[in-house]
């Protein structure tokens, strides 16, 4: 099944259900997709393009309009909502101008629909097949008996379909080699251990869980030899992706080990640099409470960034759906 679609509207799987539940959630509205956004019931860079692209789509069909210029406006104005739902994936706002920019440049309220929705299958189902690709590329990098540490969830869940450093892996897994996987649980919110352990598990992926804080343990006692995560943003100087990454790099670098990132060209924004983007602060309560347990006391200061920034220096290559890219960067 394929993370998200359009049937009427879009559907998602609720990602803030797994593991104990595959439930899919309707919107049937720009607001609702907001919001499923913004609680991480879809997540993921290239799930969130496919989910911008698809918003713009929704705002088209949401209501109706009396003219064509109003209808515009209406899209411009929900694009913007749409795009700073979360702002460290470029991917959000790739998929929501890509969408707008087409819908544009329909000359009926019915020309303009169909426009949108045309343009956001597209971007999904491109997703899919360059995620193949990735997959195959990147599969080159891996040997029989690899052992894959990765980071957060990076599969079919935080794509369309497939994954992009999982994609990776499933093709490996799929062209006969035996890799094993090392998922991080991913604190705080847990995408590796709710997420990438399911759908390994599911795919019968050899995979053991470990806590973040246990990267250093694995790389030392040398039970991996290669590290692969995803991309929310790769910009000139290096890549941004959830929080704890940037250690995991440093780690894999003490220890010599492979540091590579699998991500598609739409991740790429290389007129910034790390200055130039914004690090998601979520809310304190991710880290004070997890369900209704109390962790910490209630008014502890707390600083909760959701991605973090690792220098180019530390990444041995880049596996992109066009080939693999290797230091010295020259983009
Ligand atoms: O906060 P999230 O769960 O959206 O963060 C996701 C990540 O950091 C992923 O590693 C990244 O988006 C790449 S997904 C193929």
């Amino acid at each position: 099944m394929r993370t998200i679609f359009w049937k009427d509207c879009v559907w998602l799987i609720d990602q803030t259900k797994l593991p104990e539940k595959e439930e899919l959630i309707a919107c049937r509205t720009v607001e609702e997709l907001i919001g499923a956004i913004k609680r991480l019931s879809i997540r993921g860079a290239p799930a969130l393009e496919a989910a911008g692209a698809y918003g713009v789509a929704l705002a088209a069909f949401e209501r109706e309009f009396s003219d064509v210029d109003e209808m515009k406006r209406y899209l411009v104005e929900k694009a913007k909502l749409l795009a700073s739902a979360r702002p460290t994936a470029v991917n959000l706002s790739v998929g929501v101008d890509r969408v707008l920019k087409k819908a544009l440049e329909g000359e009926s309220v019915e020309e303009i629909r169909k426009i949108a929705l045309s343009e956001a299958e597209k971007v999904a189902e491109e997703d899919v097949e360059r995620n193949k690709r990735i997959g195959e590329n990147g599969a080159k990098l891996l040997e029989d008996n690899d052992v894959v540490l990765t980071f957060c969830n990076t599969g079919r869940l935080a794509t369309v379909d497939w994954g992009t450093a999982l994609g990776v892996v499933r093709s490996a897994v799929e062209q006969g080699k035996r890799i094993r996987v090392f998922a991080c649980e991913t604190r705080p919110l847990n995408q590796g251990s709710r997420l990438t352990c399911y759908e390994l598990m599911k795919d019968q992926i050899d995979v053991t869980l470990i806590t973040d804080s246990a990267v250093g343990i694995v790389m030392r006692k040398g039970l991996v030899n290669k590290v692969i995560v995803g991309a929310d943003r790769i910009v000139r100087d290096g890549v941004f992706n959830k929080i704890g990454t940037y250690t995991v790099a440093i780690t894999a670098r003490y220890h010599g080990i492979p540091f590579y990132v699998a991500a598609p060209k739409s991740t790429f924004d290389l007129n910034k640099t790390e200055k130039d983007v914004e690090i998601e602060e979520r809310s304190r309560e991710e880290l004070i409470f997890c369900g209704n347990k109390q962790l910490a006391p209630r008014d502890v200061k707390v600083y909760n960034p959701a991605f973090d920034f690792t220098p180019l220096s530390l990444v041995s290559a880049i596996i992109t759906e066009e080939g693999i890219l290797y230091p010295p960067y020259n983009f």
